[in-house]
């Protein structure tokens, strides 16, 4: 219910925010320091990730699931944490559901053309992600600059593996980043939720030049924004809940879930999925 206060409109009811696994915890984590009075629900797809490898319409299919599942909750914001599901399900999401969705490419995309100097950036994602060319369209409909991208599959199950420094992790990111150094890109765009677990060996063979672009702090701030523009900021003094769903093994999300929510992880219930 949204109620009028003297000053302004507020609302208390929470954000719902949706990622095929563990790796929408680093976007939920930005939004929960960014915004300590609103209320959230997560839901982690644990049955059917990986996303990043699958067709367009299978991550529609999951995607719409999913927000209706998080509708019955009343959310009065849903953010799409997972970039293939961005990429692959906004567009569809926003023209069916009846309240604002926010996806992490826009804000991502807006963060690099604001770092980049020589107009040149790079792009990081699921082969999902890359394929679609959501960045490439995004970053070229605010303005004209070379977008180079990478699809990098291995760095996923790198990061769900604890993998995140070391010999391997320095020689796989070598490989990868190559192509995109040959470009003389000046900004990287870590298009993928686990990618910020690998900022300091990215950082470390791009060079400190490069300027690393966070989807998921440019998302939880973007986040606030509509909430301010739109009169649905919680009143609160700190926040009702955290919850969060999965739907396969909640053990496994509890204990792998806190080295990307940075925070100790509450209780996640497990939740049946039709698909
Ligand atoms: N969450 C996915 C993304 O940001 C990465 C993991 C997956 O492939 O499902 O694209």
């Amino acid at each position: 219910m949204q109620v009028r206060t003297k000053n302004r409109t507020v609302n208390n009811r929470p954000i719902g925010i949706f990622d095929s696994g563990f790796g929408g915890l680093t976007v939920m984590s930005a939004i929960v320091e960014a915004l300590p009075s609103e209320s959230l629900i997560y839901f982690g797809d644990t049955a059917h990730v990986p996303y990043g490898s699958k067709s367009k319409d299978i991550v529609i299919k999951y995607s719409k699931e999913i927000t209706s599942f998080l509708m019955k909750f009343k959310v009065k914001l849903i953010v799409v944490a997972c970039n293939t599901a961005s990429a692959f399900a906004l567009s569809t999401l926003r023209k069916t559901l009846k309240v604002p969705v926010i996806g992490v490419i826009e804000p991502g995309s807006k963060a690099a053309i604001y770092a980049s100097k020589n107009k040149k950036i790079g792009v990081i994602g699921t082969e999902g992600t890359i394929n679609s060319e959501s960045y490439v369209r995004e970053i070229n409909r605010i303005s004209r600059y070379e977008v180079y991208q990478q699809a990098c599959p291995l760095f996923v199950p790198l990061v769900e593996e604890g993998w995140n420094s070391g010999e391997i992790a320095d020689s796989i990111v070598k490989k990868y980043i190559k192509p995109l150094l040959d470009k003389k890109i000046d900004t990287l765009v870590l298009g993928c939720t686990h990618y910020p677990l690998l900022r300091e060996t990215l950082k470390k063979n791009v060079g400190r030049s490069i300027a690393l672009i966070d989807s998921a702090k440019a998302t939880a701030q973007e986040v606030k924004s509509i909430l301010e523009e739109a009169c649905l900021l919680a009143d609160l003094k700190s926040r009702k809940f955290l919850k969060f769903y999965v739907s396969d093994n909640p053990k496994k999300f509890q204990a792998i879930g806190s080295r990307f929510f940075s925070k100790e992880m509450p209780s996640v219930k497990k939740i049946k999925m039709i698909s």
